[in-house]
């Protein structure tokens, strides 16, 4: 008896309690509105970024590692035959498509926050927060320069893959057969060849490098990953990843330029 008076009394609480607030929400309803939903639609957009940036970041890991094949001794075999796989494998090429997605909605919603942004707060950022860094007010910026790298860099070496007329390389398979490959090596080597492309290479890592400072652990605050004891972990891993990995990018012009 005592049990369900408590019972009726905390419901009845309750109910109250949720009357008095959706009371108190209908009344900001029309001021606060306009607010939630563009806020909504801006975390809607950070969600995406984060998701699509940390997905790039994993196509950064396999084509570096994919790569590195190029700075093996063996007259472009391995890479040759690792450009083969990547590009006739139908998983991989379906996830090939899912880059390209990836790739201009993150430029496209990029450009959209960076406005959105820059319309919500007209004053400069710098000049209300100074613990902001550089790589962070200029996001944007830096997101532009790497998608004018990947423009250049698809319409060079992936265009001429697939379109264009490559030579051709012969392999001896493990059961006798020759397995003939196009020259993409060779096409590599040439491209590395010439000092303002190797500048290019060199200079749009760097661009690489301060966006995934900034990017890395912004991602992972989208998520809303703030814990004291794995948020410095994080941010010292994100540190790394952005100086390393950019870094393995620009050795491969710099070794063919310097020592081929
Ligand atoms: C030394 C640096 C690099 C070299 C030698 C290199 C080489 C290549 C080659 C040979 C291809 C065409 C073969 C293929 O379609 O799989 C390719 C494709 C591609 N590269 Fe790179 N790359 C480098 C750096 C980068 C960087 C830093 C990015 C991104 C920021 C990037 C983004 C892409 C994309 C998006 C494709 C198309 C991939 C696909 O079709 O699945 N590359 N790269």
């Amino acid at each position: 008896m005592l049990i369900r008076l408590n019972l009726n009394n905390t419901s009845r609480l309750i109910n109250h309690l949720i009357n008095l607030n959706l009371h108190k929400i209908e009344k900001n309803k029309s001021t606060m509105g306009w607010l939630s939903n563009s806020l909504n639609a801006s975390i809607g957009k950070k969600l995406l970024m984060a998701l699509t940036g940390l997905f790039l970041c994993t196509f950064l890991v396999i084509h570096l590692i994919g790569n590195f094949q190029l700075l093996k001794n063996d007259g472009g075999e391995s890479f040759n035959l690792y450009a083969k796989f990547m590009t006739s494998n139908p998983l991989i090429k379906t996830t090939s498509y899912l880059l390209y997605a990836s790739i201009l909605a993150h430029a496209i919603w990029g450009i959209l926050l960076a406005f959105y942004n820059k319309k919500a707060r007209p004053q400069e950022y710098h000049t209300i927060n100074n613990q902001s860094t550089w790589a962070s007010r200029n996001m944007a910026l830096l997101g532009t320069i790497i998608l004018g790298f990947i423009a250049v860099h698809m319409a060079d070496f992936w265009w001429e893959y697939h379109y264009e007329e490559v030579p051709m390389k012969a392999y001896a398979s493990e059961f006798g057969r020759a397995i003939v490959v196009k020259d993409l090596y060779i096409e590599v080597m040439e491209a590395f060849k010439v000092k303002w492309i190797v500048i290019f290479y060199v200079a749009s890592m760097a661009a690489i490098s301060y966006h995934l400072q900034h990017g890395f652990q912004s991602a992972f605050q989208t998520f809303g990953l703030n814990h004291k004891k794995y948020t410095p972990f994080i941010h010292a891993f994100g540190f790394a990843f952005s100086v390393l990995v950019p870094a393995g990018f620009a050795l491969i012009p710099l070794y063919v330029y310097f020592m081929h």
